[in-house]
């Protein structure tokens, strides 16, 4: 899968996005993550990629014809695996006004040939990019950040993780988020630090009680911290009585203690 960032600050992304799994993922061939830096499409003698907004006002705008060229640019480069199919390219426009990302859309962007982020910056975008050019908007969250480029990483580390061949899939199995619930916790040497013990079952060796005891934790921990969660996980008949027995009653969202 090929990542496509385009940005003002090419320089920010030194380091998150070369470094441990997604650095040997990209030697491994698996991802590819290249960085486009958006000022060098601006055909003026001073490379301008920003302007002041129309209607007055503080803050400067990001122009449409440099971003736009850019985006154009990258959808016609031919990658790795030849030209992308139609429909097999996402642009996707980081904004505190998108979508909220989650870890339902990461699956869901994974499966994606090319994906391509634009890092907004000052006031954000001209909104003629927005309405020719790009399909998704999306926001990591209800803060507002100086710019994109953050956001970006943390998209492209989140669908990163989840392209085949990255990590191993046992990993993403059962973490927080899969299957709408949180993770259980985990333990390794030495059984005994500071006084507080790895739980029994984890050290008796038996599978059948480990991964009951796992999921039993799943839940709990999705009920004390994040219950919002339960209405739309994947529940079996007997999650549902585990959780009943916690005091959960479906269509409740209060937090438990
Ligand atoms: C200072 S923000 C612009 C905020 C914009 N004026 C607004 O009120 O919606 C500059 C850029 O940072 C990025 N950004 C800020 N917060 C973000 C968030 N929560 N999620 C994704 N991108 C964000 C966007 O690319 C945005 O264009």
């Amino acid at each position: 899968m090929q990542f496509d960032i385009l940005t003002l600050f090419p320089a920010m992304f030194a380091g998150p996005l070369t470094e441990s799994i997604l650095k040997r993922a990209v030697q491994a061939g698996t991802i590819a993550i290249r960085i486009h830096d958006i000022r060098a499409y601006a055909t003026d003698r001073h490379h301008t990629a920003d302007d002041a907004p129309y209607g007055g006002g503080a803050g400067m705008v990001m122009k449409a014809e440099p971003l736009a060229a850019a985006i154009r640019a990258v959808l016609n480069e031919v990658g790795a695996e030849g030209q992308p199919a139609p429909g097999s390219s996402q642009v996707v426009l980081m904004t505190p006004a998108g979508e909220r990302f989650t870890q339902r859309m990461a699956h869901e962007l994974a499966g994606y040939k090319r994906l391509v982020l634009v890092c907004g910056h000052y006031e954000g975008v001209d909104e003629r990019v927005r309405e020719a050019l790009v399909d998704r908007e999306l926001s990591i969250g209800d803060y507002v950040l100086t710019g994109g480029e953050l956001a970006a990483m943390v998209v492209a580390d989140a669908v990163a993780r989840l392209v085949p061949g990255v990590i191993d899939a046992e990993s993403t199995a059962e973490e927080s988020h899969g299957g709408g619930l949180l993770e259980y916790p985990h333990y390794t040497r030495p059984a005994v630090w500071e006084g507080r013990e790895v739980p029994a079952v984890l050290r008796a060796g038996h599978h059948a009680q480990v991964a009951q005891w796992r999921r039993h934790e799943r839940l709990r921990r999705t009920l004390a911290r994040r219950p919002d969660l339960l209405a739309s996980a994947e529940l079996s008949p007997a999650d549902q009585a585990f959780l009943r027995s916690l005091g959960w009653q479906p269509g409740s969202t209060h937090e438990l203690a």
